[in-house]
């Protein structure tokens, strides 16, 4: 069998030293491919006598499966390399500091509306949402806003073009509606708030088309005005922060409240900044009120059970008054050189311990 042992080492050098896939498929053809040396051996078995073929036989078929795995083994360690030659080209230094220019801020009103999650999370408020394309019960008749209530005018409603039946869809006017929405999946007790965007139709310093409100609403056996009160009180201190605020509820009237009332905060605008817990202005901040039986009845509850209060109040406003902003338009321009004063970098999470503010 010397010429087998020839054999077995010319192919396993040429296998060993094959530097390249094609190299290497070129000494397997030529070792066991049809035509290769040890196929052409295998066909003179047949020459052979019984007993030359019976150890010339097993011995050919061992060489063949020695060299089948040889070629595997190396083709194994061809993908290797390249994965090791991808490897140290594709590196990434993860030590290198952070790109010196974040370009990107976030919103002042993204920035308050977490301000303000966090504040009344700690309160134990849950987040609800609603869509901002509203129909008329939820955004008036459940609240009690009858159709020819002034209210209705008053808020300069959007209103999309008519279905066949008539009806039609509106942008919800304020956050309200999420009241009902509420209500009617879940039922009481509730304690939320609800953030988002309303529209009205409206343009100046001080308006704008689409705007942010949040909304309030805790519902449950015993909630009384008193309670209403301490929750605003303690979310201003906490939002402005400031050690203490003072309040001043001014009767006013919602259609979706009994009674209602519209909340002002004590403020000093002597230094032509706006300070808050002292001075001698007022400055209207939202309203507010026990929520009305009415809408607890639209939503199924039973206003003998359960009652509470609710409250609203604009995002954008409680931006500009804390931020020093003088223009709402400005929020909504796109300006670059305004994103990057007034906005936040998204790595600053309002906290409680750590504070809200910027
Ligand atoms: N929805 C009112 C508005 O947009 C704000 C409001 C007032 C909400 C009183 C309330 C409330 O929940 O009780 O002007």
């Amino acid at each position: 069998m010397d010429a087998l042992d020839g054999l077995r080492a010319k192919y396993l050098t040429a296998i060993k030293d094959a530097d390249s896939e094609d190299a290497l498929e070129a000494a397997r053809v030529a070792a066991i491919g049809k035509k290769g040396e040890i196929a052409l051996k295998m066909r003179e078995l047949g020459k052979m006598t019984p007993e030359e073929r019976m150890t010339a036989g097993p011995a050919l078929n061992a060489l063949k499966d020695e060299i089948m795995s040889a070629v595997s083994a190396q083709k194994a360690a061809f993908a290797d390399s390249v994965l090791r030659e991808r490897l140290a080209s594709e590196w990434l230094d993860v030590t290198l500091p952070a790109r010196p220019k974040a370009h990107g801020t976030l919103h002042p009103v993204s920035q308050v509306s977490e301000e303000i999650m966090t504040i009344f999370a700690d309160m134990g408020f849950d987040v609800r949402e609603g869509p901002q394309i509203e129909d008329d019960w939820h955004n008036f008749d459940a609240l009690n806003i009858v159709p020819e209530h002034p209210a209705r005018a008053e808020m300069d409603t959007f209103y999309m073009a008519p279905k066949e039946d008539g009806t039609r869809h509106i942008l919800r006017t304020h956050t309200s509606p999420v009241q009902i929405r509420t209500l009617e999946t879940e039922g009481a007790p509730v304690r939320f708030i609800a953030p988002g965007r309303v529209y009205r139709s409206d343009y100046d310093q001080t308006h704008t088309p689409m705007f942010h409100q949040v909304e309030g609403m805790v519902i449950d056996r015993d909630i009384t005005m008193a309670q209403l009160k301490w929750t605003l009180e303690e979310f201003l201190k906490a939002f402005f922060e400031v050690d203490k605020v003072e309040l001043r509820f001014r009767a006013s009237h919602f259609p979706f409240t009994e009674p209602s009332a519209e909340v002002d905060i004590r403020c000093d605008r002597s230094g032509g900044q706006i300070k808050f817990g002292e001075g001698n202005d007022w400055l209207e901040i939202l309203g507010s009120g026990m929520v009305h039986p009415k809408v607890l009845a639209n939503c199924k509850i039973d206003p003998n059970e359960w009652q509470g209060f609710a409250f609203g109040m604009g995002i954008d406003r409680l931006a500009m008054l804390k931020y020093g902003i003088a223009d709402l338009r400005s929020f909504f321009d796109s300006d670059l050189r305004w994103l990057r004063h007034y906005g936040f970098s998204a790595l600053q999470v309002p906290t409680l311990h750590g504070g809200i503010g910027g």
